[in-house]
């Protein structure tokens, strides 16, 4: 019997064009790039204009993600969008990109798993296309963290940036793409990462709130964990995983959840350098990065892993066309 699985077709990613340095950031906050780069890995991260919204960086990344795919955007019929800043409100930014990309058709809504966002809509995708609902789906991380960071606290506004990534998957038999998916959370730890506002709470937008020490305890086993079962749920041994495409949080973060795995740092994707944590965006923007340099190869086996608030975590086992 055939085995419909979600091929990815394609991937893209956006950065606005404005780079913040951490020499920048020091002219901001108390604080320098020795610190930044030490306790972090963060060089720089993009930051959005201000007319430029969380849909227009996720219209750019998709754009270029059908059209590495050849597919026709009209024959996408779903769009899952994964973002934790989202335009408005109300209407989905899922929504706001469809309209964008110029499809009438489908389905089009927002996940909101902050930084596991990804993984999130990525199985949710990928359950649409194995239980028939969907052909061809795009899948969206999208954010402008800069507009929810105090830029007077120095433990968290040096740790993000703006940016988007988008994966096109389509319905087809055989032995690529999506072999496993896992998703977790836990909300009794909501207050550990939060935003301090919203529509329900104080009627206001708010601004992101971390306790940083136990966010990365945290952060380190529940992504070695949820790894570890991605791999016995697809049957597979570490050693045939090509390429890890972690959520870019911090390198500290990412070399300690290499050494717990016993896995070799070089298959380890890093972009947090250059791009800082732009949350739901960070998967598929390092994704696309390594499969554009020719890293990330077809037919090899890539894990994506993210941890985020509240928290949530989950992962993705695919082999690439
Ligand atoms: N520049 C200079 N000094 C700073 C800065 C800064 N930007 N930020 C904090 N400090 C100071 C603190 O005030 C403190 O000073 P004190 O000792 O005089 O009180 C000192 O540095 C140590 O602060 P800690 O918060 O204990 O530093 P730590 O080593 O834990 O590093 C960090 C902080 C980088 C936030 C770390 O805890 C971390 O990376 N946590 C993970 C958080 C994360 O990645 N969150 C992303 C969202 S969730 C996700 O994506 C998984």
């Amino acid at each position: 019997m055939a085995i419909i699985r979600s091929v990815i077709r394609g991937v893209g990613g956006y950065l606005p064009r404005r780079v913040m340095t951490n020499a920048d950031l020091a002219r901001l906050v108390d604080t320098s790039d020795e610190w930044i780069v030490e306790r972090t890995g963060i060089h720089q991260r993009h930051i959005a204009e201000d007319d430029e919204l969380t849909s227009d960086l996720g219209i750019a990344a998709s754009r270029q993600a059908l059209v590495r795919s050849g597919i026709d955007p009209v024959d996408i019929d779903l769009i899952v969008c994964a973002t934790a800043t989202p335009d408005r409100t109300f209407p989905a930014t899922a929504v706001r990109i469809q309209a964008g990309l110029g499809i009438t058709k489908g389905a089009a809504f927002d996940v909101q798993a902050v930084c596991s966002g990804f993984i999130y809509g990525l199985a949710i995708a990928d359950n649409f296309i194995k239980a028939g609902q969907s052909k061809r789906a795009l899948v969206v991380g999208a954010e402008t963290f800069s507009r929810i960071l105090d830029w007077k606290d120095r433990g968290t506004c040096v740790l993000f940036g703006d940016g988007a990534g988008a994966l096109v998957l389509k319905a087809e038999d055989g032995e690529r793409g999506i072999l496993a998916t896992k998703l977790h959370a836990d909300g009794r730890h909501g207050d550990m990462l939060y935003v301090d506002g919203g529509p329900s709470t104080t009627g206001t937008v708010g601004k992101l709130r971390m306790k940083g020490r136990e966010v990365f305890r945290h952060a380190v086993v529940n992504l070695a964990d949820v790894l570890t079962e991605v791999l016995a749920e697809a049957g597979l041994d570490s050693a045939e995983v090509d390429w890890v495409v972690p959520h870019q949080a911090n390198s500290r973060i990412l070399d300690a959840t290499a050494r717990k795995l016993g896995l070799d740092p070089a298959k380890v994707v890093v972009t947090v350098d250059k791009h800082a944590n732009t949350s739901a965006a960070s998967i598929p923007l390092a994704l696309d990065i390594a499969v554009r340099d020719g890293r990330i190869k077809p037919g090899q086996h890539v894990m994506m892993a993210g941890v985020g608030g509240g928290f949530t975590w989950g992962s993705v086992l695919a082999r690439l066309t």
